[in-house]
């Protein structure tokens, strides 16, 4: 069984033989059916897991091919700027490439499990007094002067990443869904899937994309897609003309989807990749569509919020009377 995304896609991925492939085994992600979130739109929701990847988001599908391209040029360090997630996965595939990785994140604005995983991974992770906009600045800004590669969703070889995900939903369904539905911050990942399901041979504006956002995104509690400016919303926009849909949710909707997929259907993500589903109730749906939601990230991440929105834990002692009285 080949592991990894570019062991399996080689032919459609930018890599040579003479790539040295970093994989930590990404990719292959289940794709589940959620029956009570069928039930309640009257549709066939799907879940594409992405939190089952190595580092806990669908962002290890890009680094593996931007980590390995960047060893093959010779680069010396890795920089990005991130709400968390793309640095976890630039630690992890750092480390396995021997090259360091160097984060800026935006002060105060990065979930606890994500700061944990690029420390423990071994990254320099600087916070920068500014949002996340300003971060990227002044990444790019390292990248041109030569120090760093990029490693962003602006690196070419990130890009070519995440297509790989349309084509296993594809494969598992044997074509296309009639909708995505996904979480959209800067605006990568929704790229990437339009680009894999025509790559795919999907037919064109298929599937129906759509594209949810924080309503507030300076501000929002999906700290991931915390991004007041997207850098690929033209792409977007070109996606969404082909058909699509961009909706714009509050927090409590986005944060009740949350709640309805680990309640539900015992999936436990971060708030942000909850945003596809909470898109559902926004949308128009013809009864019996084939809907697929990517859920891009794990629950773990955001170990605070999930705890801050739970009810307390009540202390008893070991006495099965006490604990069947208050069970
Ligand atoms: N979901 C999660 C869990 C994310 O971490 C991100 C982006 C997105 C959705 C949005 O994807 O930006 O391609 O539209 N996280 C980036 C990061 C910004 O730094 O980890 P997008």
């Amino acid at each position: 069984m080949p592991t990894g995304v570019i062991e399996r896609y080689r032919d459609r991925l930018p890599v040579g033989p003479r790539t040295p492939v970093v994989s930590l085994g990404e990719g292959g992600t289940p794709l589940l059916a959620a029956p009570r979130l069928s039930e309640l739109h009257g549709v066939e929701v799907w879940l594409k897991w992405e939190g089952a990847n190595p580092t806990g988001s669908f962002k290890d599908r890009g680094m593996t091919v931007a980590v390995s391209k960047a060893l093959e040029e010779g680069v010396q360090a890795l920089v990005c700027a991130s709400t968390g997630n793309t640095a976890a996965s630039a630690a992890a595939y750092g480390a396995r490439a021997g090259l360091p990785a160097l984060v800026l994140q935006p002060a105060g604005a990065v979930a606890l499990g994500k700061v944990a995983q690029a420390l423990a991974l071994g990254a320099r992770v600087l916070e920068v007094r500014g949002s996340f906009d300003q971060a990227l600045a002044a990444a790019r800004e390292l990248a041109r002067r030569g120090t760093h590669a990029l490693v962003n969703s602006l690196n070419p070889y990130r890009l070519e990443r995440q297509k790989t995900a349309a084509f296993e939903i594809m494969e598992a369904l044997g074509g296309a869904p009639d909708v995505l539905a996904l979480p959209y911050g800067g605006g990568g990942n929704t790229a990437a899937y339009a680009a894999g399901f025509a790559e795919a041979g999907a037919g064109a504006g298929t599937p129906r994309i759509v594209a949810a956002e924080a309503a507030r995104r300076a501000d929002t509690v999906a700290s991931a897609i915390r991004i007041a400016e997207p850098v690929h919303r033209e792409q977007v926009e070109a996606v969404l003309a082909r058909g699509g849909e961009l909706v714009a949710l509050p927090d409590e909707a986005i944060l009740a989807a949350w709640r309805a997929l680990a309640q539900d259907e015992g999936l436990f993500c971060e708030p942000a990749s909850a945003a596809g589903v909470a898109a559902l109730s926004s949308v128009q749906l013809e009864p019996g569509m084939r809907v697929v939601c990517v859920v891009t990230g794990h629950g773990l991440k955001d170990p605070e919020t999930a705890r801050r929105l739970a009810p307390s834990v009540v202390a008893v002692d070991p006495d099965p009377d006490a604990i069947a009285a208050v069970a």
